[in-house]
């Protein structure tokens, strides 16, 4: 028995019922394999997948719980991603070194990897750029996994429906699920969409959302790389891998919008394009967009997102209802006049990153189901492509028609000798959207 929850289940007895769960929905052959029945500790074993800059944060956060946590596996698509990571986590990790025990043979490296490390683990942390995400995220459910996922979930509705229907089966198959739209995880956003909720500032007629900043690193091109090692090295200036920036980052401002209002927009349109980031370092993505979502109340969001250097960097949320507003970065709420309504003190607010992964180690330790992010965060991230597919297109574009259109921006084959879905024109430049003659994409 829990000594903590008495309701709760042990961890073994938790996954052990899963499993029962499972029958008639996916098949789980590992349930039977040592990872959970041998011994008697209560040591939670964790696979990090995708060994970047965020990866190896959250492998750190993973291993500074208070659980008995080790990292056991870890897989990247290149070796030298994986050592440096794993140097890096060994580093901050000075003192609990102990919970970091990969071994030689649990180091995978290529388009595989994921499966083998992941049958190591009972937690696994997906964070490859998000285009592979929908594969690694059926596969984490598909083994039973407890599991933390950055967002965005996918880059293009296909991989949207992929990951609500392995959303659908987690839940069932009582998998906690967090993904890292770690406002969620933090207290005075909490906070703030509470009293939101219980009416302190009306209905919502409008919002607004921005993510203006500087833009983020290049890889230059080095000899020997195929073009699939190439994009894969600059994963954010292919829309196959990153989905663009209005996804892979504003998707955070988008989330909060949506958890405020309790639903996802009907229908959008906007603007965008490449003014200053056109050249052949810059893949196929745009430098800005600007979307008007509609929600089904009547409610208007007006989204940006810019990534130009020398301009109004903001990141940033702002309600607007009948009765008030609320400011998000500053964490307040006043009514229509300015009088301010509630105060959250910044100064006491906690880590969300960290958060994100106390609660979720808290929740697997106490054999508990509480964390089913993942249909949200799909449909945040669809909120995102919808944003994407309306700034290329130039076109007013429904939702329903969006993440039901069945469009897969992914390659047909996984393998660095493969063709990517988009190549470089003789000058060494890729197709980028024209508003008014795309097409949807
Ligand atoms: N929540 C946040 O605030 C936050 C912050 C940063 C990044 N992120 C998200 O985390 C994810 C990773 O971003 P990052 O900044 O760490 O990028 P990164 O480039 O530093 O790391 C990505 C890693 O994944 C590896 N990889 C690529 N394809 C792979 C595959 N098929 N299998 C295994 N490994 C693969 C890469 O080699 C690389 O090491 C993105 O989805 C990003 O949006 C979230």
């Amino acid at each position: 028995m829990n000594q903590k929850n008495p309701n709760a289940q042990s961890r073994r007895n938790f996954v052990k019922t899963s499993s029962l769960l499972t029958g008639g929905l996916l098949a789980a052959p590992f349930l039977s394999s040592a990872n959970y029945f041998s011994g008697a500790d209560d040591v939670i074993k964790i696979a990090l997948i995708g060994c970047g800059g965020r990866g190896t944060g959250a492998a750190v956060q993973a291993l500074s719980t208070k659980q008995n946590v080790r990292l056991v596996a870890m897989a990247d698509a290149f070796k030298d991603r994986l050592e440096s990571s794993l140097q890096n986590i060994n580093e901050a990790m000075e003192g609990k070194k102990d919970r970091v025990q990969v071994k030689e043979e649990n180091k995978f490296t290529g388009f595989d990897a994921y499966k083998k490390a992941i049958a190591m683990a009972d937690v696994v942390i997906l964070t490859t750029p998000p285009g592979f995400r929908p594969i690694h995220f059926e596969e984490a459910v598909n083994q039973n996994k407890q599991i933390f996922m950055e967002k965005p979930v996918a880059t293009d509705p296909n991989g949207i429906q992929r990951v609500l229907k392995a959303a659908e089966i987690a839940k069932a198959k009582k998998l906690n699920v967090v993904v890292g739209l770690q406002r969620r995880y933090q207290n005075s956003y909490r906070e703030l969409i509470k009293r939101v909720h219980d009416g302190a500032i009306g209905d919502i007629v409008s919002a607004q959302a921005w993510w203006n900043n500087d833009g983020v690193w290049v890889h230059p091109r080095q000899p020997g790389w195929t073009e699939m090692e190439y994009q894969m090295r600059n994963w954010y200036y292919f829309v196959w891998l990153c989905g663009d920036h209005i996804t892979e980052q504003h998707i955070h401002n988008l989330d909060v919008i949506n958890w405020a209002m309790e639903g996802y927009p009907v229908m959008a349109q906007g603007m965008g394009g490449r003014e200053v980031r056109k050249g052949k370092d810059y893949g196929q993505i745009f430098d800005h967009h600007f979307v008007e979502f509609h929600y089904g109340n009547g409610a208007i969001l007006n989204s940006q997102c810019r990534h130009i250097k020398g301009t109004m960097s903001k990141v940033d949320e702002l309600l607007i209802g009948t009765k008030g507003k609320v400011f998000c970065d500053e964490a307040r709420i006043t009514d229509n006049k300015g009088k301010t309504l509630y105060q959250f003190d910044k100064k006491t607010d906690n880590q969300p990153y960290q958060n994100e992964h106390d609660e979720l180690f808290a929740a697997v330790a106490n054999g508990e189901f509480k964390f089913w992010d993942a249909e949200r965060g799909a449909k945040s991230s669809m909120t995102s492509i919808l944003g994407r597919m309306c700034t290329y297109s130039g076109q007013m574009i429904e939702w329903d028609k969006a993440i039901n259109s069945g469009i897969n921006i992914m390659p047909e084959k996984y393998d660095f000798a493969a063709t990517p879905p988009v190549l470089p024109n003789a000058d060494g430049l890729y197709l980028v959207a024209v508003p008014g003659v795309t097409k949807y994409v």
